[in-house]
């Protein structure tokens, strides 16, 4: 078997029982061989500011390294007030600077938006897009993952409630590894 594709795992929310964090480790545990899915942390980046070099802030270089090391990222995030949570969008100002040294630049990528709430964080989910395209992020067009009804979509052994839904993620998986294998050529 070939080499997996490191896919770095974004989530945005800090909260321990995040269905967000859930979703990251039930999607561990379908991925198909080809995709490894490594959950990276966001939650101690410092807010960004420009002045970093004065004082180069804890966490920073490892986390850019990470994304760089990274073959794809895949971004599970909720909605906060019809947008991203702050900690995602510091992360990702974090990995774009220094100016010209963008860690996420040229790499493939998944995006699910998960909530409680009907509409699947579509805002979003598409406040997020429009960043991902600054930063040359290629993310994967279709399928639009808004996936609501987080609160019931999980059982006790963090797998997913409904065969229907696994089969449903399992699928999205293999969309994103033959979506980061025509990227990476
Ligand atoms: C500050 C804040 C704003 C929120 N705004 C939205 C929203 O715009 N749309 C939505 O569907 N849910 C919203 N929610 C509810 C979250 O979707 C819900 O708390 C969700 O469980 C958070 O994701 P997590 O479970 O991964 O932590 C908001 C929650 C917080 C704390």
């Amino acid at each position: 078997m070939s080499t997996p594709y490191r896919v770095a795992v974004l989530i945005g929310s800090l909260r321990q029982a995040s269905f967000n964090r859930k979703l990251a480790l039930a999607l561990q545990k379908i991925a198909p061989p080809s995709l490894q899915l490594e959950i990276v942390e966001i939650g101690h980046l410092s807010f960004y500011n420009e002045d970093e070099a004065a004082s180069p802030p804890a966490g920073y270089a490892e986390f850019r390294a990470t994304i760089k090391a990274a073959d794809a990222v895949l971004f599970l995030s909720p909605e906060y007030n019809r947008s991203i949570p702050a900690v995602l969008k510091n992360a990702l100002d974090v990995g774009s600077r220094p100016y010209g040294q963008n860690a996420f630049n040229g790499k493939p990528a998944g995006l699910i938006t998960l909530s409680p709430g009907a509409l699947g964080g579509f805002g979003a989910h598409h406040h997020l897009r429009q960043v991902l395209v600054c930063l040359n992020v290629a993310t994967l067009p279709t399928p639009e993952m808004y996936v609501g009804g987080a609160a019931d979509m999980f059982n006790a052994d963090g797998g997913f409630v409904k065969p229907d839904t696994e089969a449903f993620m399992a699928k999205y998986l293999a969309t994103l590894a033959d979506w980061v294998g025509k990227q990476k050529g």
